[in-house]
């Protein structure tokens, strides 16, 4: 385990588990539809490389770019798009696919922005959910875990860009950031 890790919340196990079941799931409701997953970077490169390779129908990805945290913990909710949509998604179905609902100030704003472009329908998958600092309302049709109030990183998620390659999720110790 990496020195600055408290503890380890899910192993590459566990997480190829729920992922597992998550594609299942997604497969039963989408095989027909079409859908375009959307995934937010940086966080959810890793999450979106496994989700789709559980998926069992032809899909079609698209990433989209927003700022991050920068070096704190918390969101400031002044969300910055940094890499634009790559295709016209009007009249398709979204699946918008985030390493982690936290506040819910991204996720608020960035389905507000996809609204805008005309989608026949927009849902959300995270791998991860801290309900209990959610500032915004947000509803994930697809979850895989719900998780306490800790500032977590690996398989993606980082503090201050580090961490995101570790194989596992774990709680990043308080000292690292305080
Ligand atoms: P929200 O706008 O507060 O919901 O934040 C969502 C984004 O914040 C995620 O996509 C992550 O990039 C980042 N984030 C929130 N909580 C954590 C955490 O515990 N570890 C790493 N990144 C996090």
């Amino acid at each position: 385990m990496h020195k600055d890790v408290g503890e380890i919340l899910f192993n590459p196990a566990d997480i190829q588990t729920r992922i597992d079941e998550l594609g299942a799931d997604i497969t039963a409701a989408y095989k027909d539809k079409n859908p375009i997953l959307i995934a937010v970077l940086k966080g959810s490169f890793m999450f979106m490389a496994d989700l789709t390779r559980a998926l069992d129908f032809p899909c079609q990805i698209e990433f989209l770019g927003v700022s991050s945290y920068g070096n704190q913990t918390s969101s400031t909710g002044a969300v910055k798009i940094t890499r634009d949509l790559g295709c016209d998604i009007e009249g398709r179905h979204v699946i918008v696919v985030e390493d982690i609902l936290d506040s819910g100030l991204t996720l608020n704003y960035l389905t507000g922005y996809l609204q805008g472009h005309k989608p026949a329908s927009i849902e959300i998958c995270t791998l991860l959910d801290k309900p209990e600092r959610r500032k915004a309302d947000v509803f994930p049709k697809y979850k895989g875990f719900t998780i306490p109030d800790a500032f977590v990183v690996g398989y993606g998620l980082d503090f201050a860009e580090r961490y995101r390659n570790l194989p596992y999720i774990g709680i990043l110790k308080p000292e690292v950031y305080s």
